[in-house]
């Protein structure tokens, strides 16, 4: 079985300790700030899901990511990265294991209707709806403020279409709007799934690969509104990234997942590319 580590740029391993985040203002009687633990938006907990038969596609894996934290899972194709988010949102189950996401546990449907609107999710595919617009797909990132009735009959107040606008800005195809969504390119399409996250205003943003088929230049464009989002929403962010530069330089942490394990967790700031490329091609420290 293997266990998961914290390992610093030098390749030396330890425990998990948490990392220092300064409280609200608090101090101590000598005037010292006091460090607050800040609270968990994801806690996963000897985490076990199997497909039919088949060999666990996540065996043993414990996640915790802060609030407001954007945290990196990368790993071969197949390690489990999507299932890990999809155990998030809850569309997949666990056999074994707990899973809460903003101290609600994801377990069952109630839980997952309170948790819908919260928590923002780009699938693998991005779950477009092919035969509405460019502009109502963004808007369906608005469906829980607005209501089901309203939505239908496109009863939308104003500033949803404002916000809805701003996003397709930010990520670059506002030019688009007016366009269905399968008539849009593989970048194009990608860049709507964000825009429709953004007009969400999740408090937990998962995203699967989120970044791949876009250009160098439209991926830093879409970076930078999440970025904004991020700053702006205080919103806690786990992605699944396959560009191991983007991973450890976006994100505060990485996890490394191979073959349904996790089997490490770092500090983006404290690995380069050549260590983060031998973990996760299963390399052994020199
Ligand atoms: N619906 C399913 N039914 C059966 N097996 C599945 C299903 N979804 C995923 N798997 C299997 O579970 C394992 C993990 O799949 P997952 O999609 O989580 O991997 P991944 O790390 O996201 O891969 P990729 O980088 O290729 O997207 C794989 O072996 C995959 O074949
Ligand atoms: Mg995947």
């Amino acid at each position: 079985m293997k266990v998961a580590t914290d390992i610093d740029s030098a390749g030396r391993a330890s425990a998990s300790p948490p990392l220092p985040v300064l409280g609200q203002g608090g101090r101590d009687a000598g005037g010292a700030p006091v460090t607050v633990p800040p609270c968990s938006a994801i806690e996963m907990c000897d985490v076990w899901v199997r497909y039919g038969k088949s060999a666990p596609a996540l065996q043993q894996v414990c996640l915790n990511v802060r609030q407001g934290e954007r945290h990196a899972i990368v790993g071969p194709s197949g390690s489990g990265k999507s299932t890990l988010l999809k155990v998030l949102k809850g569309l997949v189950p666990t056999e074994h294991g707990t899973v809460a996401t903003l101290g609600t546990p994801v377990n069952g449907k109630r839980a997952h209707r309170q948790l819908r609107a919260r928590i923002g999710y780009i699938p693998q595919n991005l779950g477009l709806v092919s035969s509405a617009t460019v502009l109502q797909n963004a808007l369906m990132g608005c469906l829980h403020r607005v209501g089901e009735i309203r939505s239908w009959l496109g009863l939308f107040p104003e500033a949803e279409y404002r916000a809805a606008h701003e996003a397709l800005e930010a990520t670059g195809i506002s030019h688009l709007s007016d366009r269905l969504a399968h008539q849009l390119s593989g970048g194009e399409r990608r860049r709507l799934a964000i825009s429709r996250a953004l007009v969400q205003r999740p408090e937990i943003l998962l995203a699967d690969e989120f970044l791949s088929e876009l250009d160098d230049v439209t991926a830093e464009q879409v970076l930078r509104g999440l970025d904004k989002a991020h700053r702006e929403l205080g919103m806690t962010v786990l992605m699944v990234e396959h560009d191991l530069q983007v991973a450890r330089t976006f994100c505060d942490r990485v996890t490394v997942l191979r073959e349904g394990c996790k089997v490490c967790e770092v500090n983006g700031s404290e690995i380069d590319d050549t260590r983060l490329r031998d973990l996760f091609r299963g390399v052994a420290a020199a």
